[in-house]
């Protein structure tokens, strides 16, 4: 700030001129400008201007007429033009990279009254909520979705932007990423702490996915959720829609964020609680879906004495992909879905992905499967039958069993019966009495006489 007093600035001729206009000329200057009958106001801001309040009216306003008042015209003009009037008394704007448009116009007095302001500080003609003033030139649809930021709704635009420069872009006061974490604090600690951070939030900043004023959709995202995941993400969406079984959780209201977090995560693939926790999150209901209900996961595998190898470690999406399949139950293979599918190539490939296909190949082996009698391969003869070959479901369960080797208890659903396997198993080999037919043994090392 420099000095304010007027007179200091002069060259003494002026002083001269200024002296006699003091003393013979002015009819003005030998009082005051506000009196009760003049410029009444001017003493009655609730927040003056400085100068005002001093009542150093000249150093803004220089009388250039005898007269005052006068009928018509006036009798003063400013001392400066534009920003310069003010820069006489505060720094100049103009020094940083980016400078408000009406700033770098000189145009001060579209947001401050020079006298005084009776709402708020600053002279401004607003009170704390600044939108009013800033709408005088920006469109106010920014500011008037349906869902308005805590901020911009209360018109704090001055949290973020410097309202004259900033060496930000964008008036911002902060660079982007800054600006939002420094209230958002607990999304900065979680980007710093967290083992997964969406590379979306590490590389581009928060405005690419939200606006920061207003937006139609929720939680300020700048489009739908799905449509915004998928401007990136276009793989995940054409093979979700090319997919013949799809899954109902892609297209639920939480769209994407069903399972994902956005910002960061503990967990790999970016999802909101490790992977199983999350699908048990629907998938471990009884009412999940009231007309033809899937089983509850949880409950299935709860207190099993065997998992399936991957459930061992806590996946699902070893199995099912979680984003649509074009087999049955989201598979990421060829699974039949009935009772009697023989064995042909590929129609097992599902299973086959992770275990050995000879299991399925050879009449006779000693080597591919366990469950043989002798070198009888029963595996064989039970599923590649080519009349009634049976699906793997009609003796092991998918998940987790209480029986060695995945069989199942219950028995798989044949019409309205399930068909009970009543398996045992031995050191060399088992033995059933299934629905089927009658009990049999196998064994591996003193194979069982059929005939
Ligand atoms: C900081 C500079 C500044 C000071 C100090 C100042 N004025 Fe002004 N004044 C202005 C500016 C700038 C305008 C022009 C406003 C506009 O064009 O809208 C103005 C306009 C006016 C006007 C005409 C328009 C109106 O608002 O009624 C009057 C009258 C006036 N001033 C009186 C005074 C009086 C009386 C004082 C001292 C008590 C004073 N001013 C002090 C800057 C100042
Ligand atoms: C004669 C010197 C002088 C001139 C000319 C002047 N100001 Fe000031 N202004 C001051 C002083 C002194 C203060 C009080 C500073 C402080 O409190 O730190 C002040 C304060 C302000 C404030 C802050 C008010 C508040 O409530 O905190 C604003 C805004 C302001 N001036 C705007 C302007 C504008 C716009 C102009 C030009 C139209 C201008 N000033 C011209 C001397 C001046
Ligand atoms: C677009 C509206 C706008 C314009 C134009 C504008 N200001 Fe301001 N000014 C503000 C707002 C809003 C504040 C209050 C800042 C805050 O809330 O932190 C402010 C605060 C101030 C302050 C006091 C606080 C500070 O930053 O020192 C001064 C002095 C000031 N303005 C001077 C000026 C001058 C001089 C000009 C012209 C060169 C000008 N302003 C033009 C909006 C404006
Ligand atoms: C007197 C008119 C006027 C007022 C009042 C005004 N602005 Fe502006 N503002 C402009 C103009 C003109 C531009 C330049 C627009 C452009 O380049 O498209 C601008 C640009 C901006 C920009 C973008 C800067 C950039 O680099 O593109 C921001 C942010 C901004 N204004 C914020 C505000 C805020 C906040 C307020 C209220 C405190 C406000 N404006 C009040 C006229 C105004
Ligand atoms: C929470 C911080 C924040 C608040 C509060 C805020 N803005 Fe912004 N504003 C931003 C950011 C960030 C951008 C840059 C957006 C981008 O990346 O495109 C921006 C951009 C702008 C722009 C220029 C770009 C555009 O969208 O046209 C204007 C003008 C603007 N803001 C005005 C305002 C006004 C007026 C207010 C108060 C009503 C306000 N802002 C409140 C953060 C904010
Ligand atoms: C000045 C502090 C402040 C700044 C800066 C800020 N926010 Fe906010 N934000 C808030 C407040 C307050 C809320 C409302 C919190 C609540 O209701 O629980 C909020 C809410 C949000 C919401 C949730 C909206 C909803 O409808 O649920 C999002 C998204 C958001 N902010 C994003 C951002 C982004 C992006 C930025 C940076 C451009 C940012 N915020 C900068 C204060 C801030
Ligand atoms: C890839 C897009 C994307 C980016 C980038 C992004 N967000 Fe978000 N954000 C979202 C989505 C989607 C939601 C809604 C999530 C939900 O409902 O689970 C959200 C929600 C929020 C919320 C509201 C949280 C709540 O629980 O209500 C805040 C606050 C927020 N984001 C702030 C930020 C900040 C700050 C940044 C930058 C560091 C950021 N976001 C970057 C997509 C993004
Ligand atoms: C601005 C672009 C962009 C947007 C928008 C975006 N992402 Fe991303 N996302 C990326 C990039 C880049 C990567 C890292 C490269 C990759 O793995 O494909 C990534 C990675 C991911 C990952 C894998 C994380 C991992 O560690 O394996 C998931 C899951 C993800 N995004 C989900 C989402 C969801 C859900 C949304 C919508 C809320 C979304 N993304 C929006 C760009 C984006
Ligand atoms: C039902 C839960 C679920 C939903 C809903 C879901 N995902 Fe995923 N997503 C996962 C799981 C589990 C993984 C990790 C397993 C994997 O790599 O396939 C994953 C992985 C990803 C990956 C990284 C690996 C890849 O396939 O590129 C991206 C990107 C991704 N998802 C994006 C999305 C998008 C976009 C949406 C919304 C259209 C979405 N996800 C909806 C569960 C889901
Ligand atoms: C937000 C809830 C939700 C989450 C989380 C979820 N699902 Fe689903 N899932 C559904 C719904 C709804 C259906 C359709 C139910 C129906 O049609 O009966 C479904 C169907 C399925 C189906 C049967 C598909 C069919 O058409 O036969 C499988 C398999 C499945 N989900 C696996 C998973 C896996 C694995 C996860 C975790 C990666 C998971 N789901 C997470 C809601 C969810
Ligand atoms: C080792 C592979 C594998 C793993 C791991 C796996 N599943 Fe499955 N899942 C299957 C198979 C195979 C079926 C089909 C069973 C059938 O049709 O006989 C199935 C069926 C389902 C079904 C449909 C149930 C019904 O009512 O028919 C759901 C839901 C399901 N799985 C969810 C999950 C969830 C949740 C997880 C993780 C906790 C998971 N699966 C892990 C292989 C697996
Ligand atoms: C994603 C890989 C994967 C898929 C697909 C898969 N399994 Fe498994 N399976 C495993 C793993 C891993 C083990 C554990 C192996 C171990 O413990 O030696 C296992 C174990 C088994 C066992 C018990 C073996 C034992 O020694 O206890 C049976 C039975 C079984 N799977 C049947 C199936 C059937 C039937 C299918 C198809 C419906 C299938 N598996 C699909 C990975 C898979
Ligand atoms: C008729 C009942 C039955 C059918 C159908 C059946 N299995 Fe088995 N499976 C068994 C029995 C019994 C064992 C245990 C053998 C032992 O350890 O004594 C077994 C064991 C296994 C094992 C453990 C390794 C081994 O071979 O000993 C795997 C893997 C396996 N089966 C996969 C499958 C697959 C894949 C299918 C469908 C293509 C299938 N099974 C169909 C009864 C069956």
């Amino acid at each position: 700030m420099r000095c304010k007093c007027p007179l200091v600035r002069m060259s003494s001729l002026c002083w001269f001129v200024v002296l006699c206009c003091f003393l013979f000329i002015s009819d003005v200057s030998a009082e005051t400008c506000s009196t009760s009958d003049c410029h009444a106001d001017f003493q009655q801001w609730k927040y003056s201007h400085s100068p005002v309040e001093e009542e150093d009216c000249s150093s803004c306003h220089e009388q250039i007429q005898d007269q005052h008042p006068l009928e018509k015209g006036s009798s003063f003009q400013l001392v400066e033009s534009g920003s310069k009037l003010c820069y006489q008394c505060h720094d100049a704007f103009g020094r940083k990279l980016t400078v408000h448009s009406p700033i770098h116009d000189g145009d001060c007095i579209d947001c401050h009254n020079p006298h005084g302001s009776n709402v708020g500080r600053f002279l401004l003609l607003v009170d704390h909520d600044l939108t009013e003033l800033c709408t005088n030139c920006h469109d106010s649809e920014l500011f008037t979705n349906a869902v308005i930021h805590g901020p911009v709704a209360s018109g704090a635009c001055t949290q973020c932007h410097d309202p004259h420069e900033s060496n930000f872009p964008l008036l911002l006061k902060k660079t982007k990423e800054k600006t939002c974490i420094s209230c958002h604090v607990e999304i900065g600690e979680g980007m710093e702490k967290s083992p997964v951070v969406h590379t979306a939030v590490k590389d581009s900043s928060c405005t690419s996915c939200h606006n920061p004023h207003s937006s139609p959709a929720a939680k300020l995202l700048q489009k739908d959720i799905e449509s915004l995941c998928l401007d990136c993400h276009g793989n995940v969406g054409r093979k979700a829609k090319k997919a013949k079984v799809k899954h109902a959780a892609l297209y639920r209201e939480e769209k994407c964020s069903a399972c994902h977090a956005t910002h960061f995560s503990t967990v790999p693939g970016l999802l909101k609680q490790s992977e199983q926790d999350i699908c048990l999150t629907c998938h471990g209901k009884d009412d999940f879906k009231k007309s033809k209900p899937l089983k509850n996961i949880a409950t299935e595998i709860k207190d099993k004495k065997v998992l399936h190898g991957p459930l061992q470690d806590g996946e699902c999406s070893g199995c099912h992909n979680p984003h649509g399949s074009d087999h049955t139950r989201l598979l990421r293979g060829a699974y039949p879905k009935s009772f009697y599918a023989p064995y042909r190539k590929g129609s097992y490939n599902f299973c086959l992905k992770c275990h050995d296909k000879n299991l399925l190949r050879f009449p006779e082996t000693s080597i591919y499967t366990e469950f043989r009698n002798g070198k009888q391969n029963l595996h064989h003869l039970h599923v590649s039958n080519k009349y009634k070959g049976r699906s793997c479901r009609a003796c092991h369960e998918p998940h987790a069993a209480d029986l060695e080797k995945l069989m199942s208890e219950d028995g798989t659903k044949f019409g309205d019966w399930n068909i009970p396997l009543r398996f045992i198993k031995t050191d060399t080999g088992g033995s059933c009495s299934p629905g089927c037919h009658q009990s049999y043994e196998y064994d591996r090392e003193e194979p069982v006489d059929y005939e």
